[in-house]
């Protein structure tokens, strides 16, 4: 009898949304489901209420970077800036470190560690960004689905919240379970 808990990840970019993040914290709460968020800290303006709620509801919050920059092409000194003043403004008010980064494109020199903190990608890319259709996004996604993945998709968008709600129910069907990127990485 086949009894292991399959785990994955699903992670939400670009955020925070005034509408679309809270939606989803609604629908996550709801389904008693924790994501991470790879937050945009310029996005946070206006938006602290967002961030304490993801906080106080068990979610991760990594960093997306203050300007949504391209870390690449910046010298390290503007990098490590962008870097810092993301965890500064998030560690304000949840109280918590920052341990986790997700460079904007997936650009990213180093390997596995940039200025301290741990780069997370993604194993599925729905491409939900570029697409109203939500089941095409859910399709996507659950058609190549595996134990440990890590899920991209982005906050800012209806259709990425309705296609979200929509592969953890589907997941949970399967017998998965959903944690957040330190709970499956570390
Ligand atoms: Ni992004």
């Amino acid at each position: 009898m086949k009894n292991e808990t399959k785990r994955v990840a699903i992670t939400f970019d670009d955020g925070p949304h005034c509408v679309y993040t809270e939606q989803l914290l609604d629908g996550l709460k709801e389904r008693n489901v924790v994501a991470t968020f790879f937050v945009v800290g310029a996005s946070i303006n206006d938006n602290e209420a967002l961030i304490e709620r993801m906080s106080k509801e068990g979610h991760l919050i990594g960093n997306h970077t203050y300007n949504h920059v391209q870390l690449s092409c910046l010298a390290t000194d503007a990098r490590y800036k962008e870097i810092d003043k993301t965890n500064e403004t998030i560690e304000s008010i949840t109280g918590k470190s920052v341990g986790f980064l997700r460079p904007p494109f997936g650009s990213c020199d180093e390997d596995k560690i940039m200025h301290d903190m741990m780069v997370v990608m993604w194993d599925i890319d729905p491409l939900d960004w570029c697409t109203n259709d939500v089941n095409k996004v859910v399709e996507r996604i659950v058609s190549s689905v595996e134990d440990g993945d890590i899920i991209l998709m982005h906050d800012i968008f209806e259709t990425s919240v309705k296609a979200a709600l929509k592969v953890i129910d589907m997941l949970k069907e399967q017998g998965y379970e959903f944690v957040t990127v330190e709970e499956l990485i570390m």
